[in-house]
């Protein structure tokens, strides 16, 4: 070890420089071995800025959907029974649900034969519909999608489903009497259609209202 260290010294300036600079260069090698996973990917500033811009679009979208309809509230369970009796689905019909949440009430329209369809603009809930219609046995008629249901038109819907914010009904009364044809149906969660009169009252102790409504010819 000593004779070659002593060699190296004798060496000239040019062999001394080469080898500086091809030792820097293998190590520049070691450090990035993996091309696909540059380490800067796994550093925990990294994984801290990933997390942070998750939790800023879940709250961003919640927040969104609350100005524009009502915050994520699932409907009870023990309630879409009465949902849907009070549909009344034929196989076939166009089912709506406005705001969708975890996609219950369309997997439960589209197990009783409806083509079922869920708008729904807030990440955490809408990935949950998703999965949710992924277990499904029939997920053909059924279809979740990320979107703001003010830009949908509803002229082909035959049952339209509503569990939003009572501010919101009269700006949603006005869309259902351009939109939807006559004889659809609308059925409302726990607040009524203040303008509109109920074809029927669904009501069970201990638990929200449901009210059932037809499009009259306009
Ligand atoms: C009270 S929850 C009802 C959820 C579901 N319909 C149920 O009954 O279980 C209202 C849902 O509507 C969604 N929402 C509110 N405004 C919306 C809009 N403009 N477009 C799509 N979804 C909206 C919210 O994110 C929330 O999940």
């Amino acid at each position: 070890m000593e004779q070659l260290a002593t060699l190296e010294k004798n060496q000239p300036s040019w062999y001394s420089n080469f080898t500086k600079q091809s030792r820097a260069s293998s190590s520049v090698e070691r450090r990035t071995e993996n091309p696909c996973v540059p380490s800067s990917i796994l550093g925990p500033g990294t994984m801290l800025t990933v997390v942070f811009i998750i939790i800023l679009v879940l709250l961003f979208t919640f927040s969104y959907a609350g100005l524009r309809g009502a915050p994520w509230v699932p409907t009870k369970n023990n309630d879409m029974a009465r949902f849907l009796r009070l549909a009344n689905i034929q196989p076939g019909e166009k089912m709506y649900d406005l705001g969708c949440g975890d996609g219950r009430m369309v997997c439960a329209a589209g197990s009783a034969g409806a083509q079922a369809k869920g708008f729904e603009v807030s990440v955490f809930p809408f990935l949950i519909a998703k999965l949710r219609r992924l277990l499904q046995k029939n997920k053909k008629n059924i279809s979740i999608a990320f979107r703001d249901f003010w830009f949908i038109n509803l002229r082909d819907a035959d049952v339209v489903y509503v569990f939003l914010m009572p501010k919101i009904y009269e700006r949603l009364e006005e869309k259902f009497k351009k939109e939807l044809r006559p004889g659809a149906r609308v059925i409302t969660y726990v607040w009524p259609l203040e303008a509109w009169q109920p074809q029927e009252i669904s009501e069970e102790k201990g638990f929200p209202k449901m009210y059932s409504y037809i499009v009259p010819q306009h």
